[in-house]
């Protein structure tokens, strides 16, 4: 039998930065499944699918040939015979990633893989719809959030520091236009599980939401 942990979350909570840590202190797999659907949104603007264009998304995404490999512990997105890990984490392909997310061909190609890898190794997988439809049978379902205005500052320092140009307000509004459209499409929408632990980390530092997590876990395990 093998372990699970769930966490999901609005965009910047800090999902897989602490995901990745925890991953590494209880020896599990890291899966992040955000990056898939960055991969799939990548595919279509490959094939310059305009957005809004559902049909179409529902029957291309099937052309997708999606794979997760690990290097050194680290999840590698394989699109179609390509390593396409270091191309996802873009605004562009952030925001086309919600909204091919919309879509329930893309979002069931994608979820058999995620409940694929569940089953044979023990997981910590963030994303949007882990507790409510990846994995409800988690061992640890986790709703990480933390104001919006948080948020956009942690991304805006990110930014900052990899020496792009950018503005706070711009950022915070793309990541409330993003939460919207997440927790309000029809398929499996953005929401915690009932059955989730509310963890708001706007005044939390990294290893204090690790630790937090990691005690949750070790005192369901007793
Ligand atoms: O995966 P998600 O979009 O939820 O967030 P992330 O990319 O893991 O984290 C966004 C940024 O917030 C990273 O630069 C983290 O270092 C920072 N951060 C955090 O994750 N948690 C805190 N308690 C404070 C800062
Ligand atoms: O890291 P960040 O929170 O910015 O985004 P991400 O986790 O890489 O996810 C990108 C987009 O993929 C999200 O805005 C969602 O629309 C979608 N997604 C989803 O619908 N379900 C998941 N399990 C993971 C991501």
């Amino acid at each position: 039998m093998s372990y699970s942990i769930a966490i999901d979350g609005p965009a910047g909570a800090g999902k897989s930065t602490i995901a990745k840590k925890i991953a590494k202190k209880l020896n599990f797999i890291y899966v992040d499944t955000g990056a898939m659907y960055r991969a799939m949104a990548l595919f279509m603007i490959q094939k310059q699918v305009d957005r809004e264009a559902e049909e179409l998304i529902g029957t291309i995404c099937k052309e997708a040939d999606i794979t997760i490999v690990y290097e050194n512990g680290e999840q590698q997105v394989i699109l179609n015979g390509s390593n396409v890990t270091k191309l996802l984490r873009t605004e562009e392909a952030g925001k086309m990633a919600s909204f091919v997310a919309k879509n329930k061909n893309v979002r069931k190609k994608l979820v058999d893989l995620q409940q694929k890898m569940a089953k044979t190794t023990d997981v910590i997988m963030d994303g949007r719809d882990i507790g409510t439809c990846v994995l409800p049978e988690a061992d640890v379902k986790i709703y990480l959030t933390a104001s919006s205005k948080e948020r956009a500052l942690r991304r805006y320092k990110e930014l900052v520091e990899k020496g792009v140009t950018c503005d706070l307000d711009e950022i915070e509004k793309d990541i409330i236009a993003r939460d919207e459209q997440d927790m309000n499409r029809e398929v499996s929408p953005l929401k915690k599980a009932e059955d989730a632990i509310l963890v708001d980390s706007s005044n939390m530092t990294i290893d204090e939401v690790v630790e937090r997590i990691i005690d949750i876990f070790r005192k369901k395990m007793k």
